[in-house]
């Protein structure tokens, strides 16, 4: 079978490593790719979001499948796009349309999705400019740290979290009035602030059934000690120690299972990743947020740890047969550290000749931000650059081989968190 995988980062990385060991894989391509992508197919230059080109790429490649990494395609319908179409209308994509793609692409909707089926989740109320007023004086019934949440995709920034009223009441106005976030922000949600742990939970649904995969906790500020700006992840952990099964009971009855059952009752067929981000809220789970895709970097812990073949896997989604299938983990602590570029999470320059990967031993580096050069050289090409992926019978083992990894590899400006998996041990 031949597969077009959509996506440029480490997540997509890892999927091409994942589902270039199995068997029933033909060729792989990838839109557009990275150095690492590259490594185990054919990167095209294409936008994962340019879905003319994409259809092109499809017919001349004789694509059988799609998987879909990041939202943003989801969120804009390429799903739809490919079913609408008569050429296209046959071939299986993995991830939602735009109907389930709206669990991440407006928070308003998931959070009343979550309402309507009774999964736990922080109190909210949306605003528009219009009710602003409203939104003020709501915010004054609530307690600090306030949440306030942009409804549309907003490249991961768009919830702030103030901590006096005052600032609350500015944000909530420069997101509202100030269109700080331009039309994703027309809408925002005043959130309850849940105190406790974050982890996530990765579940497969064919529309039908599904399966849990590993829990996975990512690792979001730029500083050590979790301070400093939020990014797009500086690493994960997967298992979390304290997802024990007693907790991922609990998760699963009171979330997943309500969630696919929401999902059915509400006609939504998705056939996809759910990435359901949770607190620990003393022990009880509740909901922060629902992805309609895998996390970055959560992939690269949790899909290296799959003992079943990817595309076995995505092929029995796409004919909702996974109930028939077995998921089988490997019993193994996996730990990734991500090499960022100096800089990031703000202004930060790409070209930076990257050397040393060649080197990695006992830990797979996954490549985020990196191109190939006209030399032939991988230069970085992003603000995360490598996510170098261990594995280990405990967080500690597999920690200090992923920071012997980050060692290894050289480029002007590298700089990582030592201290992922530490509030673990
Ligand atoms: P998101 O951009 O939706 O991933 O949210 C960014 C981060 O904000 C989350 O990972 C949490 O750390 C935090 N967050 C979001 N909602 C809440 C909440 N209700 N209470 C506490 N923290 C939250
Ligand atoms: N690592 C968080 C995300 O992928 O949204």
């Amino acid at each position: 079978m031949n597969i077009l995988l959509l996506g440029s980062g480490g997540r997509e990385h890892a999927f091409a490593y994942k589902l270039s060991q199995s068997p029933l894989l033909s060729k792989l391509f990838i839109a557009p790719g990275n150095a690492g992508t590259s490594q185990f197919g054919t990167n095209l230059s294409i936008k994962a979001d340019d879905f003319q080109a994409i259809k092109k790429a499809v017919i001349e490649y004789n694509i059988q499948l799609v998987v879909v990494g990041p939202e943003d395609p989801l969120v804009k319908g390429i799903h739809d796009f490919f079913l609408a179409d008569d050429v296209l209308h046959s071939i299986p994509v993995i991830g939602p349309k735009k109907d389930g793609a709206r669990l991440e692409g407006s928070k308003d909707f998931s959070k009343a999705f979550m309402v309507r089926n009774g999964i736990a989740a922080g109190k909210s109320k949306t605003f528009t400019a219009d009710t602003i007023a409203d939104g003020l004086a709501f915010l004054k019934t609530m307690h600090a740290p306030y949440v306030l949440k942009a409804d549309g995709l907003a490249a991961g920034k768009g919830v702030v979290i103030p901590e006096t009223l005052a600032e609350a009441e500015t944000e909530l106005k420069a997101m509202l009035l100030n269109k700080k976030f331009g039309e994703a922000g027309a809408k925002v949600l005043v959130e309850e602030f849940l105190k406790g742990i974050e982890l996530s939970v990765f579940v497969l649904s064919d529309g039908k059934s599904y399966k849990i995969l590993p829990s996975a906790k990512d690792y979001k500020r730029i500083g050590e000690g979790d301070t400093g700006l939020n990014t797009g992840g500086m690493g994960a952990v997967s298992p979390v120690p304290f997802a024990d099964a007693a907790f991922l009971k609990k998760v699963e009855d009171r979330i997943v299972i309500p969630t696919i059952e929401g999902l059915k009752k509400e006609g939504i067929d998705y056939r996809g990743f759910i990435f359901i981000g949770l607190m620990n809220v003393n022990g009880d789970p509740m909901v922060i947020e629902y992805n309609c895709r895998m996390g970055d970097p959560e992939t690269e812990v949790v899909i290296p740890l799959l003992d079943s073949d990817l595309v076995e896997i995505f092929i029995a989604i796409s004919k909702q047969k996974l109930d028939k299938i077995e998921i089988k983990i490997k019993p193994e602590t996996a730990v990734t550290i991500m090499c960022v570029a100096g800089g990031y999470p703000g202004d930060y320059e790409n070209g930076k000749v990257i050397s040393g990967i060649e080197k990695v031993q006992d830990t797979i580096a996954f490549q985020a931000g990196t191109t190939l050069n006209s030399n032939g050289e991988i230069i970085t090409n992003g603000g995360r650059v490598v996510a170098l992926t261990s594995f280990g019978t405990t967080i500690a083992e597999s920690v200090a081989k992923s920071i012997a990894a980050a060692e290894t590899i050289q480029y002007d400006g590298k700089y990582y968190r030592r201290d992922v998996g530490r509030d673990l041990m």
